[in-house]
């Protein structure tokens, strides 16, 4: 028997990528790899990339070049560049950077095997196409062993939104919705291997359109499908766009008991003069109006936000308003960027507000969306909640969970209980999580 090859894959970005990486170690796994931790021993190391913000290509090109030691200690390594910069650059990759043998582009990845079969003859291999046949129907599920009792399923990919700041619809190419069937039969097989927890996956989630029987399927009716599958015991899903928030979607939290209380919703900015520049054909008022719904479907629900500071003609007014909509939401917990140019899109070529006021604008924002996340931590505290434990903490003999509002908890407790709900009080709230003891 020969011995596997050895794998090491490093993800950046978002969840996406993080299943993308996985099916991808599936596909390798069938090649005759194996995986490894470190890139010291690998035979094949995969930078899965992102490109949403900053210098994503810089970072990408210094990461190759601190990979160039181990090329030369073992002339058989294989290097590849997968994810949105792989996509966005192309060729451009091997041309800046002659060691590396392999690009493929987040479209491509179900001919990741053959491409593997090229560079081990010695050829290099580029793919950044956007085929039309559907990149998971020819991809091996994921990893043989599974870890953990949480996974993601990506459902839905791509984004027809163009919000003028953002590279998805370029690097993730158009909507696109997997078939209703297929993503029961990925779900079934996750908790025959022990998940216990879903996150559905998209650009644009809540634009899910899948076929299914009678029809295309919203999200809402996906989610109510999933949730009759036995042993899976919660669902989430992300990311949203606000002008996809359906009715269906907005009564399936009041009603799907295994659907968790905690909806991620970006508004991006509180100014109605930003969001028409960015292109996201909502209002603030419009938002605001969704999350009223929301909170009359579901009142305890925990509400989750993407902002971005500094996009090209802010005002000190235009921030305010962001200031006053989240004073107004008041969020769980929220993400916050300065606005950073990326190259082929809409703003990109527009006046950029200085460094100086983005950053004093994003310590300030973060400030507030600090507050509130205690303020909601805090509220957590003395209630008796069920905590899903998912591995083990730092501390011995502790597991880390997580609440329905996603919120981590660390408890003491027997690490045979990995995989179950278990009610636990809660004690104290730290920076970005909770304490608990099991009740
Ligand atoms: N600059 C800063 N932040 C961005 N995001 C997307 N594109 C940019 C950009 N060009 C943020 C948005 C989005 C999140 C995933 O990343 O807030 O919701
Ligand atoms: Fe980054 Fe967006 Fe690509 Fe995810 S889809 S890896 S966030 S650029």
């Amino acid at each position: 028997m020969t011995t596997p090859k050895k794998l090491f894959v490093k993800t950046y970005g978002c969840q996406m990528n993080v299943y993308d990486s996985e099916r991808m170690v599936g596909a390798l796994e069938a090649a005759g790899y194996e995986t490894t931790d470190t890139a010291d021993a690998a035979d094949m190391i995969l930078l899965n990339t992102c490109h949403i913000r900053e210098k994503a290509a810089e970072k990408v090109y210094s990461e190759l070049g601190r990979l160039k030691p181990l090329k030369s200690a073992n002339p058989e390594l294989k290097i590849g560049v997968t994810g949105c910069v792989a996509q966005a650059e192309g060729a451009e990759i091997m041309r800046r950077q002659p060691l590396v043998d392999l690009v493929v582009g987040p479209q491509a990845y179900h001919r990741l095997p053959q491409m593997e079969a090229r560079v081990r003859a010695g050829e290099t291999a580029l793919d950044t196409d956007f085929p039309e046949e559907d990149k998971f129907d020819h991809l091996p599920r994921g990893p043989r062993a599974r870890r953990g009792p949480t996974a993601f399923l990506t459902v839905q990919e791509g984004c027809d939104k163009f919000c003028a700041f953002c590279v998805v619809p370029y690097t993730r190419g158009a909507e696109a919705s997997r078939p209703v069937a297929r993503i029961l039969d990925e779900a079934r097989d996750l908790v025959d291997r022990g998940v216990v927890e879903i996150t559905l996956l998209g650009q644009n989630v809540n634009a899910y359109h899948g076929v299914g029987e009678g029809g295309a399927w919203s999200l809402a009716q996906l989610i109510r499908a999933l949730a009759k599958i036995d042993g899976l015991l919660r669902i989430r899903f992300t990311t949203s766009h606000p002008n996809d928030m359906t009715e269906d979607l907005i009564a399936a939290h009041g009603e799907v008991e295994k659907l968790m209380p905690y909806l991620h919703l970006p508004v991006q900015s509180g100014s109605d003069r930003v969001l028409t520049a960015m292109n996201r054909k909502h209002s603030a008022t419009d938002y605001l109006r969704i999350l009223q719904r929301m909170r009359a479907a579901r009142p305890d629900i925990a509400l989750s936000g993407d902002f971005i500071v500094g996009f090209p003609g802010e005002t000190d007014a235009d921030f305010d308003a962001t200031l006053a909509l989240c004073d107004q939401v008041r969020y769980a917990q929220a993400y916050s960027f300065k606005y950073s140019a990326r190259p082929g899109t809409p703003a990109a070529n527009r006046a950029e507000v200085p460094e100086d006021v983005k950053t004093d604008r994003l310590h300030r924002l973060q400030a507030v969306l600090t507050q509130h996340q205690q303020e909601f931590q805090q509220s957590m505290v003395g209630r008796d909640l069920p905590i899903l434990l998912e591995k083990p903490g730092r501390l011995p003999g502790q597991l880390v969970g997580r609440s329905p509002y996603l919120q981590p908890v660390h408890l003491q407790a027997d690490a045979a209980l990995t995989g179950t709900i278990v009610t636990t009080k809660i004690l104290g709230s730290e920076t970005n999580s909770l304490r608990g003891a099991p009740v």
